[in-house]
């Protein structure tokens, strides 16, 4: 009895000791995994900080020496994060671009083939296939346990996780499972960040074709508004050269007359200013922008055409507004979109007053709120939704994108774009935008 006692101790003590062992392991690695979710969080757009928090945990918990990502790329395997372990040289690591054909790239080429893990228990094994060269580089750097998992998009390699120990010692099973969800994890991320950028640039292209087709609409109305100040310069100038004519010459008469020229010169080229601006396709910028500037700009570009359906546009620009960050030209197309729309409903209806009010104020607790009202028939409870969604529209010309393509600038810009209805009549489009950090 006692003797079984003796003996079983020990046992149930080393147990123990095992399973504590084993907890803190588990607990490690899922502290591991959390900071690595934890850094897909707080950085979405940036893959860096990302690749970093996962070699620096795969690292540690698997103690080796050296963590690389590459990516692939057409020359090549290319480095785009390193973690080194403390008193490591960064010498010990193949170069920036790793090419296929060398010593390095078979390990790569091998991985492309089976897209599995690739374990190297001893790379001196390996050296009977390295020129003379390689075999002394490799041998006075010395890293001699390697591990690859490779990155796959639908079954095709797009780059790989590499750990290496300068001392000969096997991956165990568990640290060749855990590199594979670290691996798993960072393809993930960087899956979400291409599919965002393609996205953007999607969004990017469907944005310019709704601004040409909007600045095609708005031709006629442009310009006739441009013809006015050139047609008004040719009146200016023959008067100023009659005052000049005379004797002596009225040359008070003169400089009134040059002002209003130079004045309608400006305009003239204001406008195309803003036409060739609206047109372009460029790729999204940020600038500090007055938010009352933008507005002015497309009140500009859209007066031809409020005039020509009889309308009449009502500014209300608060002083002193804090300044956004943002693209100027996505801006404007927002508001030029619902400056049309609301231009569009009004003319519509036959009868009633037709204004409309563009407004900017602060917006709580800070940013900036522009609202565009009219006095149309408004929209139904049903529809303050619906308007925003892809291709719904009640005209016959319309491709119903105008409302969508403005909502993802403003949330791309971090506000909020939505209607409300306007009491008695008109429908009232709203946005805010965060004023630009301090
Ligand atoms: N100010 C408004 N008053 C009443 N209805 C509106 C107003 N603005 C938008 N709508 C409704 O919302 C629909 C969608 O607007 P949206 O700008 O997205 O597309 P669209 O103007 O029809 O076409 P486009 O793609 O050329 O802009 C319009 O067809 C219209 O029915
Ligand atoms: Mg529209």
């Amino acid at each position: 009895m006692n003797q079984l006692e003796t003996g079983e101790t020990p046992k149930a003590a080393q147990a123990v000791s095992n399973f504590q062992d084993e907890l803190a392991e588990v607990l490690r690695e899922r502290a591991a995994i959390s900071a690595v979710l934890r850094a897909i969080a707080s950085s979405p757009h940036d893959l860096q900080p990302i690749f970093d928090t996962i070699l620096d945990s795969a690292r540690r918990l698997c103690r080796a020496d050296t963590g690389v990502f590459r990516l692939v790329e057409e020359a090549g395997f290319r480095l785009v994060a390193r973690a080194l372990g403390p008193g490591v040289s960064e010498d010990v690591l193949p170069p920036k671009l790793v090419e296929p054909g060398t010593f390095q790239g078979d390990f790569y080429s091998r991985l492309t083939a089976s897209k599995l893990p690739l374990h190297v228990p001893d790379v001196a094994l390996e050296l009977h296939r390295a020129d003379e060269a390689t075999r002394e580089f490799i041998g006075r750097r010395g890293l001699r346990t390697l591990l690859f998992v490779p990155m796959l998009r639908k079954h095709e390699l797009v780059g790989s996780f590499a750990l290496g120990r300068l001392r000969v010692e096997r991956f165990t099973e568990r640290e060749i499972e855990l590199v594979t969800d670290f691996t798993a994890q960072a393809t993930i991320a960087l899956e979400i960040i291409r599919r965002e950028r393609q996205q953007g640039q999607l969004q990017t292209e469907l944005a310019h074709a709704n601004r040409v087709a909007t600045m095609g609409q708005l031709l006629a109305s442009i310009i006739h508004e441009v013809k006015q100040p050139i047609a008004s310069t040719v009146i200016n100038a023959q008067a100023a050269l009659r005052f000049l004519e005379r004797r002596p010459p009225h040359l008070e008469q003169v400089q009134r007359v040059l002002a209003e020229l130079v004045h309608d010169g400006m305009r003239a080229s204001d406008i195309v200013d803003g036409i060739r601006a609206l047109s372009q396709k460029a790729p999204s910028r940020k600038e500090r922008l007055d938010i009352n500037a933008a507005i002015r700009g497309v009140i500009e570009l859209t007066r031809g055409e409020a005039v020509a359906n009889g309308v009449s546009v009502q500014m209300d620009l608060a002083q002193g507004l804090p300044l956004i960050e943002g693209d100027r030209v996505q801006f404007q197309q927002v508001i030029l979109n619902l400056i049309l729309n609301a231009i569009e409903a009004m003319s519509d209806a036959d009868e009633g007053t037709r204004e409309l009010l563009i407004s900017a104020g602060k917006a709580e607790p800070n940013g900036v709120h522009v609202g565009v009202r009219d006095s149309g028939p408004g929209l139904a409870p049903a529809a303050l939704e619906r308007v925003f969604d892809a291709f719904y529209t009640t005209k016959t010309s319309g491709l119903g994108m105008g409302l969508t393509i403005c909502r993802s600038i403003i949330e791309t810009h971090g506000g909020q774009l939505w209607a409300t209805g306007h009491t008695p009549q008109g429908a009232f489009f709203h946005f805010t935008i965060p004023a630009r950090p301090a």
